[in-house]
C-alpha cells in the first residue's frame, strides 16, 4: 500500500475482538484501492490496544502490520502502531458537505453550524477531504493543460513583473505601496508588459502567475489575489485570430479534464450536484447586439450600450444554453464605454470594440480583445478614461518604435475552476483564498 507521513485514521468500529480503522483516504490516493487496519485483542497486549484506541481521528500514526485480506478492502492487521503527531479534537465533523450555503440554511441543523467561514478559517483540515482534493486537482490541472497547449503552439511562457508603476487595468481596483520612495501599485493584471514583450521580437506569448484586484466586492465570484491565464499575440488581419487560438485551448482542456478527471468530477458533484457541461466543439461566437436582442426578446431591458449585469450575463446563459446547447460561449463587439482604456475601437462604429468576454455557465471567465498599438491615438484614450499617464509613460512609449497590430486575453483560474465544476463560491476554487475580508490562513 505504501506509507508515508499523512495516513490517518478516520473511522473506528469494534466487531468481535477486532477494532478497525478505515484508511481509504490513504489507500484512494496512492494505491487506487480501499483498505481497514485492525489491531485484534487476542493477539496484542492490553497496553497496546488501549494505546491504539485513544489516537484521535485525523493523528499520523506509524504502522507495521501484515496484509490480511488482500483483496479490495484492503485488510490490514497491526502488529505494532506508533503515534506520530496526535491531533486535536475536530473542530466540526470532517465530512465533505459542500452543500450552497442556501441549501444549509433549510437543511441539516449539524452541518449549517459550519458554515463556509468556519471551513475557509479551518482550510488545512477541510482541504483532507475528498471532494476539496479533488477541486485542487481540477486546479493543477486547469494550469498545466492552459501552459501545454500554449507551449505546444511553440508558444513563449514569460515571468512578468508584480510590481508596477501604474494601474494596468485603471479604476481604483488597485493596491498601491510605498517603492524605495516611490509610489507603486501590485499589478492588476500583466496587460502592459505582455503588451510590451510583443514589443520585442516574440510574436506570441502567455504568462501565469499572481494578479491583485482591490475590489470591494464581497461576491461569490471576485477575490482580492487570483492567478491570472493571460496570452497575448500579434494578429494579421482580425482579433479573431485570437478567438481561435483561445477555442483550441480552452476546448482541448475541458476535453482533457472530462476524459482524465472524471472520478474528481464525481467526487465534486456528489457534493454540489451540477448540470453536466455542455460545450460545442468549436466555440459559438454571438455578437454583443445579438445577444442584447436574445435578452429583449425574452422580455428583459439591457442597456444597450452599457455594462451587463451579472444577473443579465447568467439569464442569457440559460437562453443561449437553450437555443444552442451551450454553457460555453463568445460575446464579441462589446461597448467601447464598457472596457478598458487600451481597448481598440471598432473601426467601423466606434461606440463598439474590438472585444469580447467569454462565458461559462452564465458567468464571465475570460475577457480580451485588440488593442490599440498607435502610441498618439493610446494617449488620448488614457486621457478620455481619465487614466494618469505617469505610470504609462513607457508602456506608451514604446509603440513608438514599432509595435504589431496585436490582441490577447486573460482568464482567472479559479472562475474557470468554480464554472468548470460548478462551484457556487470562488473561495471554493482557491487553496488560501483572499477577499476584502480574509488575509488568513
Ligand atoms: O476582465 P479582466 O479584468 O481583464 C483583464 O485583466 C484584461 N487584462 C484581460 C485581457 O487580456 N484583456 O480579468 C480577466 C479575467 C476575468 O475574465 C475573470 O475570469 C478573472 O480574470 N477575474 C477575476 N477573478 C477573480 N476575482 C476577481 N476579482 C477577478 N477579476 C477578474
Amino acid at each position: 500500500l505504501g506509507s508515508q507521513y499523512g495516513d490517518t485514521f478516520i473511522q473506528s468500529c469494534t466487531q468481535g475482538t477486532k477494532t478497525y480503522w478505515d484508511i481509504d483516504r490513504l489507500s484512494e490516493e496512492q494505491s487506487g484501492r480501499k483498505a481497514v487496519l485492525f489491531v485484534d485483542d487476542k493477539t496484542v497486549s492490553k497496553g497496546m490496544l488501549k494505546y491504539a484506541t485513544a489516537i484521535s481521528r485525523e493523528s499520523l500514526v506509524d504502522v507495521s502490520g501484515e496484509v490480511h485480506v488482500p483483496e479490495t478492502p484492503v485488510e490490514l492487521k497491526v502488529h505494532s502502531i506508533r503515534c506520530v503527531s496526535r491531533a486535536r479534537t475536530l473542530p466540526y465533523e470532517l465530512t465533505d458537505a459542500m452543500r450552497s450555503e442556501e441549501e444549509l440554511q433549510g437543511g441539516d441543523a449539524q452541518l449549517a453550524t459550519v458554515t463556509l467561514e468556519t471551513r475557509l478559517n479551518k482550510r488545512w483540515i477541510e482541504l483532507r477531504t475528498p471532494a476539496n482534493d479533488a477541486i485542487l486537482a481540477i486546479q493543477a490541472a486547469v494550469i498545466q493543460l492552459f501552459r501545454g497547449a500554449l507551449c505546444s503552439e511553440g508558444i513563449r511562457e514569460l515571468q512578468l513583473p508584480k510590481t508596477i508603476a501604474g494601474a494596468g487595468e485603471g479604476g481604483a481596483a488597485v493596491y498601491k505601496f510605498e517603492y524605495h520612495g516611490q509610489e507603486a501599485c501590485l499589478a492588476q493584471s500583466p496587460q502592459l508588459h505582455k503588451q510590451m514583450a510583443l514589443c520585442t521580437n516574440m510574436s506570441r506569448v502567455f504568462t501565469t502567475g499572481p494578479v491583485f484586484r482591490a475590489e470591494k466586492s464581497n461576491t461569490h465570484r471576485h477575490l482580492c489575489e487570483f492567478t491570472g491565464l493571460d496570452f497575448e499575440m500579434a494578429i494579421n488581419e482580425h482579433y479573431n485570430e485570437v478567438l481561435d487560438v483561445m477555442d483550441h485551448v480552452f476546448i482541448s482542456m475541458f476535453n482533457s479534464l472530462h476524459k482524465n478527471y472524471a472520478q474528481q468530477l464525481a467526487t465534486i458533484a456528489e457534493q454540489l450536484p451540477v448540470e453536466p457541461l455542455q460545450y460545442l466543439p468549436k466555440t459559438l461566437r454571438l455578437s454583443f447586439e445579438e445577444g442584447m436582442k436574445m435578452l429583449q426578446e425574452a422580455g428583459f431591458e439591457p442597456e444597450e450600450l452599457g455594462h451587463l449585469t451579472t444577473e443579465l450575463e447568467r439569464e442569457l446563459g440559460k437562453i443561449v444554453r437553450k437555443k444552442y446547447k451551450t454553457d460555453f460561449y463568445v460575446l464579441y463587439r462589446y461597448p467601447l464605454a464598457a472596457r478598458p482604456f487600451y481597448t481598440m475601437p471598432d473601426p467601423e462604429d466606434p461606440r463598439y470594440s474590438n472585444s469580447f468576454d467569454v462565458f461559462l455557465r452564465g458567468e464571465e471567465i475570460i475577457s480580451g480583445g485588440q488593442r490599440i498599438h498607435d502610441p498618439d491615438f493610446l494617449t488620448e484614450r488614457a486621457k478620455a478614461n481619465g487614466i494618469p499617464l505617469e505610470g504609462l509613460r513607457e508602456y506608451i512609449d514604446c509603440f513608438e518604435d514599432g509595435a504589431p497590430p496585436h490582441g490577447g486575453l486573460g482568464a482567472g483560474l479559479e472562475r474557470v475552476v468554480m464554472l468548470f465544476c460548478g462551484l457556487d463560491n470562488i473561495r471554493r476554487a482557491s487553496l488560501f483564498p483572499r477577499d476584502p475580508k480574509r488575509l488568513t490562513p
